[in-house]
Order: structure tokens, then sequence, then C-alpha cells
């Protein structure tokens, strides 16, 4: 086995476990730090540290499906966890992050906030009790920020229910007198937009594609660093960089998925490295790889069936 000099330190002894434990591993979860993201998590950070007033400052998080908003949110979940107050004796949640049921009428969603603070509570019919309810269970577990991902759910509703859900939003950002963090597709911030109350509440932050620039030649050569292969991939080359962005449109998910499934290979076929060509391979598909470039490769391939 080589030096492995193209790893990160702490990354190398893990290229000289077996096969079977490296390729568990790349398919494990993983938090992958890079400025976007980190920015964001910052944000998030220093408005759990602001200090009470009656305006408090709320956030909206949004991007196309896989971009990485729900890893955001369960990194800072975890940075954050649960406690236990000695001194009065109950549980502490400094950050309560629900997501949004599929259909999120007012009861589902108060349901959902109750089971994240442990208590059960029917909530069907009775949402004023579950609304009262959550504001004092929130402040005895000195609930600091409250995160809804998932708010584009609240689209799936009927009109009325969602004129209902925009209400509630705008009653937990005003009664609560806790940062409010929501994350959304495109969809959900301009629903968002629509409450004039609540657009001048909310700032957002979009996480865009990734381009061909440099913080995703770093994405890339970070990837490089950690990866358990054997042998220096090319993941940070030009070709292999348009390559990746192309099959992935940019999409934070696939790019993740497209790279770990070309890792594997690389550990199974034993060529232990990712190389430009192997992102030529036919036989990448979703979800690593958009809908748009198997649609392409297909139309490819009928027309050179025609010739
Ligand atoms: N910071 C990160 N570190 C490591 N992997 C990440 C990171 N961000 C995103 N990913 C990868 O991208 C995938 C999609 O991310 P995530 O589920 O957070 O997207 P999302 O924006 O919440 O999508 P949706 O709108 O569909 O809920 C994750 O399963 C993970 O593999
Ligand atoms: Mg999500």
């Amino acid at each position: 086995m080589s030096d492995l000099f193209h790893l990160a330190d702490s990354y190398r002894a893990r290229a000289r476990w077996p096969d079977a434990d490296r390729i568990a591993w790349i398919r494990k979860d993983r938090w992958l730090g890079f400025p976007k993201a980190e920015a964001v998590r910052k944000t998030l950070d220093a408005m759990l540290r602001y200090p009470p007033r009656t305006r408090m400052p709320c956030l909206l998080i949004y991007g196309q499906t896989g971009m990485g908003k729900s890893r955001i949110v369960e990194r800072f979940e975890a940075e954050n966890p649960r406690g236990f107050n000695e001194a009065t004796g109950v549980a502490t949640i400094p950050v309560v992050a629900v997501q949004l049921p599929p259909q999120p009428t007012d009861g589902e969603f108060y349901g959902e906030v109750l089971e994240k603070l442990r208590a059960g509570f029917a909530a069907r019919g009775d949402t004023q009790r579950a609304r009262l309810l959550t504001r004092r269970l929130m402040g005895q577990v000195g609930a600091r920020m409250l995160i809804l991902d998932e708010i584009n759910h609240m689209l799936a509703c009927t009109p009325r229910q969602q004129r209902i859900f925009l209400n509630t939003l705008r009653y937990l950002a005003n009664d609560l007198q806790i940062p409010l963090v929501c994350t959304g597709n495109h969809e959900a911030q301009a629903a968002l937009l629509t409450d004039a109350a609540l657009a001048e509440r909310f700032d957002a932050v979009e996480l865009v594609r990734w381009q061909n620039d440099e913080a995703f030649r770093l994405l890339m050569v970070t990837l490089a660093a950690i990866l358990p292969l054997r042998r220096s991939s090319q993941l940070e080359e030009e070709r292999c960089r348009t390559s990746v962005l192309d099959l992935s449109d940019g999409n934070t998910g696939r790019i993740f998925r497209l790279v770990e499934t070309l890792a594997i290979r690389a550990i199974e076929n034993g060529s232990e490295c990712i190389e430009a060509s192997d992102l030529d391979a036919d036989d990448l598909l979703m979800p690593s790889v958009s809908m748009k470039v198997i649609a392409q490769r297909r139309a490819r391939t009928r027309a050179r069936g025609r010739v």
C-alpha cells in the first residue's frame, strides 16, 4: 500500500481498512462543512445567541430539493442537544426542530411540535389547547429556537389551510419571542413572501446550485482527501469537475451520491482512485445523476440506434 499522502492525516488509517468496512463508511451520513453550509450554520448560531427582545430575527433557508437544508438543521440540532436542568428537574431543549407533516393542518403541526417536546397530546380538533400547551412547554424546556423543516409541505394544503398556516407562522414569530427558522423550496419562499408581515420579518438565504468555481474545486479537493481510496483521484481536475457538475446539475445531494458511488466502484474494481473517464460510464443512475442527463443519454442512444 502506498504512503497515502493524498489523504488528509486523520483519514489515512481508514484507507487501510478492509473493503467492506470502507464501503460501509462511505455509505454513512456525514457532515461536510463546505463554506455555504458553514455560513448558514454560523448564522443560526448567532441567532441562537441573540438576546431576547420583542422582535426576534427569523430566517428562511431555501433552495431546490437535495441542496442540504435538512442536513444543516440536523447538524445544528445535534450541536445543541437536549439536556437536563438539575435545578428544576426538567428536560432542556434549546433547539426544537420539526419536520412538517406532508399536509400540515394546524392541528397536525402542533401535534408534531408537541411530539418533539415529548408531550403526548392528541391535538385532533383542539388546536387552541395544543397551541397553548406548545407555548407553555416551549417555555418550560427553555427552547431558544424553533426550526420548521420543509415548510413547502404547506403547499399541498388547500389555499385556505395555507393561509391558516401562514397565520400560525406569524403567531409563532410574534408570540414565542424566540427566533423562528424555516426551510423550504422556491415555491415555499414565494408563498411566504405573499404574506407582507412575514416577508418583513424573515431574512432569506438561498442554497444555490454548485458552479464550476473555487468553492466547488475545494469541495472536490476535500472529497478526494477524505474518501478512503488508496490512490490519488482526479476529482480536482477540470474534466472531472465539469462532468460531476453536468451529471449532478450542481445539486449537493447528487454530487455526494455520485462521488460516493464512484469511490465504491473504485474499491470494488480495485482501481482505488476516481478518474475522469469513470464519469463517462453509462450505468450511473439516479439518484446520483440528474433525470435530465439520463433523458439526454437515452435520446443519444436512440439516435445512435437510428443511424
Ligand atoms: N453539509 C453536508 N455534508 C455532507 N453531506 C451533505 C451535506 N449537505 C447535503 N449533503 C448530502 O445531500 C443529501 C441531501 O441533503 P438534504 O436532505 O439536507 O437536502 P434538502 O435540501 O433538505 O432536500 P429536500 O428539499 O428534498 O428536503 C444528504 O442526504 C447528504 O447526502
Ligand atoms: Mg430536507
